[in-house]
């Protein structure tokens, strides 16, 4: 039977022998599997179980440490927590780079956060406009109660503008909410306060006096928070003399100009093509991904946010942008990055919490300022590697240690296949070549 009703009430083992029964090849091993990656702390593992329904097992990927970023003249280890096996390594790499000249600085530019009222009112657009101070008023009066402790922290909502959609779609409106949500995310707090408008907009409309039937006639489609907060941004940037690279250049066999000169140019063409863009501010993402999964943020947010905003101006560009001024180089990232640093799953999942005490507990501003040098020291890191060595070599120095596991590779075959390939170009054919090599050499020697 592959199809169930009431699967959510099952026990989580009736969950995986339902699963095993019906969906595997190899039921025992599936359920070994599963069962075998349940944290040992029941705790820690109900914790878990309570984030997503229907959880029946973990999926685990590395927690890792970049150390050496200096940002804002503070020194960081930050934790990321990412799959891909060149990311941490290069981000280390960056920082370590950066630490030398200056380290990273950002600033924060705003921390607004949106949401929406979208609805439909069959009347006259200019009778709403004239009637609309007196619904602000009453809307924020209605949300007092919800909006009491965040106004105490310094946050709450910061404005109600009326946006009239009507030449797009007949008798389409929207309340467009600003919020401050201090150091929280502030998603919750966001999306009840447009619930609570929502239904105050619709008592509005039944009590005002004079209205005629169809102007009484308002219909609430949806209210649910914006993640494209434009006005919540931060902006991070690295800065020397161009002289500052002669080092790097000269391992590159050219010198520091023509490296300031490829690099400028590599991300004008980011700027200029949303192919590149797209790879480009990928990149980007690899860090900044990595730093809100292990801080407990929600990166699907801040993706999002993050691409409509590289399109603001109509055409997706790269989030970076390179300036050579006076024989001085400037690198710098403006990005979207709607974080919080206390409630959700920062306080709830472990290791999040952890995240935060490794970074010093920062506000959110300060988490924002170090996602954003992480995700700067990444593109730094990728258009370094691309327009000198190409991408490839250092991927694969990363990557030898997963052929290496899915070949299981003793100890000691790994040792030397890592000696081996220092000198050597890293690909699957020529790993597997080389274990079945000293593979079959091991047999050979142990037969003579
Ligand atoms: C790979 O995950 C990311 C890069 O492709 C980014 C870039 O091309 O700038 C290396």
């Amino acid at each position: 039977m592959k199809t169930i009703n009431g699967f959510s009430k099952l026990s989580k083992s009736e969950k995986i022998n339902w699963l095993a029964e019906n969906y595997s090849a190899s039921p025992d091993e599936l359920e070994a599997v599963l069962s075998s990656w349940q944290h040992e702390d029941d705790a820690v593992q109900r914790i878990v179980d309570g984030f997503t329904e229907n959880a029946i097992s973990n999926y685990v990927l590395p927690y890792s440490i970049a150390p050496n970023f200096v940002i804002n003249g503070k020194p960081y280890a930050v934790p990321m927590v990412i799959e891909e096996s060149s990311v941490v390594a290069a981000a280390s790499s960056a920082a370590k780079f950066w630490q030398e000249r200056g380290g990273f600085h950002a600033e924060v530019l705003g921390t607004v956060k949106l949401g929406q009222v979208h609805f439909r009112w069959p009347g006259k657009t200019e009778k709403l406009r004239q009637i609309f101070p007196e619904i602000k008023t009453c809307l924020l009066s209605c949300a007092d109660d919800l909006t009491e402790n965040m106004r105490k922290r310094g946050g709450g909502i910061l404005d109600i503008e009326l946006v009239d959609f009507e030449t797009v779609e007949p008798y389409y409106f929207q309340l467009r909410v600003s919020f401050e949500t201090c150091d929280s995310m502030g998603a919750n707090f966001v999306n009840s306060v447009l619930e609570r408008f929502a239904d105050s907009l619709e008592l509005f409309f039944t009590d005002y006096p004079g209205l005629t039937d169809t102007e009484r006639d308002v219909e609430v489609i949806m209210s649910i928070l914006s993640n494209y907060t434009p006005d919540c941004v931060v902006r991070a940037w690295v800065e020397c003399p161009v002289s500052s690279f002669s080092e790097l250049a000269k391992s590159q066999g050219m010198d520091a100009e023509a490296l300031a000169r490829r690099f400028a140019m590599a991300v004008r063409i980011a700027q200029i093509d949303p192919y590149r863009a797209t790879t480009h501010n990928k990149g980007i993402y690899n860090g900044i991904d990595a730093v809100v999964l292990a801080t407990g943020n929600d990166f699907r947010a801040i993706e999002a946010c993050g691409h409509t905003y590289a399109c603001r101006d109509g055409q997706y560009r790269s989030l970076s942008s390179c300036e050579l001024r006076d024989d001085f180089f400037h690198f710098e990232l403006k990005i979207p990055l709607a974080m919080g640093a206390v409630g959700g799953l920062t306080a709830l999942h472990p290791l999040a919490r952890k995240s935060l005490e490794i970074l010093g507990n920062p506000s959110a501003e300060e988490l924002m300022c170090i996602t954003a040098a992480v995700g700067l020291a990444q593109n730094f890191a990728a258009v370094r590697s691309l327009i000198t060595t190409g991408i490839q070599q250092g991927h694969m120095k990363m990557h030898l240690t997963n052929i290496l596991n899915h070949l299981q590779a003793t100890e000691e075959e790994a040792a030397a296949a890592q000696f081996h390939f220092q000198r050597e170009t890293v690909s699957f054919s020529a790993v597997r070549s080389f274990i079945e090599t000293s593979r079959a050499g091991f047999s050979t020697e142990k037969s003579v």
